[in-house]
């Protein structure tokens, strides 16, 4: 399998504000000499809504209508696969979404599973499962911010054969940074966080970002990272094959050596 260069986009999305949250978005890649591109979760229109009508303004369909046509295009140009996070709108249910574009044009679409706090008044609950999708050799798994906190979510998608676990996220409990790490380990699994920066207020409401963005390899190195504030494209080689080798020592697979009868409850 040949190498990928891999990366996140850290930014700071600005609420309601989807022609600026696109514009830098499309600065940011410009010219991005990468494969494939990992965004935060809720990337084009910002996240903290307090109300279904402030999302639908902002609402689109998943694989076609405005924002898949503007990320289709960039991908296209800069030949560079995008994974990122979107406000979907099917059928009346809005879900927390995150897309997967190729260059030649095809989107593949997760919906959040695990919905985190308010998230649950205004958002149906993702209803695709964990899904594996081949690009340029390897197998990429999709999950959203919150899902990082039920294991099942990230074992399921290295159980379909994941090799990097795409991650799109927007970050408020100071756990999950660290909480990949193990996930990256206890699958042998390229894990891509891409966390947002930044404040956002809205109807009394208030919420901090914590950034820290990171890409850590099947053994648990953390291969790059950003700080908690910048704006920033980080941007790695990898190989994906390191993580189709399940054996922490010649005698532990970590995915052969499960007990699964002692798991049920
Ligand atoms: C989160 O799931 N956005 C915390």
């Amino acid at each position: 399998m040949s190498k990928l260069k891999v990366g996140f986009l850290q930014f700071q999305p600005k609420l309601f504000h989807e022609k600026h949250n696109l514009e830098k978005i499309s600065s940011m890649l410009k010219g991005c000499k990468a494969d494939l591109v990992v965004l935060p979760e809720l990337a084009t229109s910002g996240y903290l809504f307090a109300n279904q009508n402030e999302m639908e303004p902002l609402a689109v369909p998943g694989k076609s209508g405005r924002i898949a046509d503007f990320f289709r295009d960039i991908s296209t140009k800069e030949n560079c696969g995008i994974i990122v996070g979107f406000l979907e709108k099917e059928n009346k249910n809005f879900y927390n979404s995150q897309m997967l574009v190729y260059p030649e044009g095809k989107i593949e679409i997760y919906r959040k599973t695990h919905l985190f706090y308010e998230e649950k008044g205004l958002y149906k609950p993702g209803n695709l499962g964990f899904n594996v999708f081949e690009f340029r050799g390897a197998k990429v798994g999709l999950m959203i911010c919150f899902d990082w906190i039920f294991p099942e979510a990230a074992r399921t998608l290295a159980l379909k054969g994941a090799d990097i676990i795409c991650h799109s996220s927007n970050l408020v409990l100071p756990f999950c940074q660290k909480a990949m790490i193990t996930r990256s380990i206890e699958n042998q699994v390229f894990t891509i966080t891409a966390n947002r920066t930044g404040t956002e207020s809205n109807a009394d409401e208030e919420l901090t970002f914590s950034g820290m963005s990171q890409i850590i390899s099947p053994k648990g190195e953390i291969l790059a990272q950003a700080n908690a504030n910048e704006e920033i494209l980080k941007i790695v080689e990898i190989n994906p094959e390191n993580a189709r080798d399940k054996f922490v020592t010649e005698k532990n697979n970590v995915l052969t050596d499960r007990k699964t009868e002692f798991y049920e409850l």
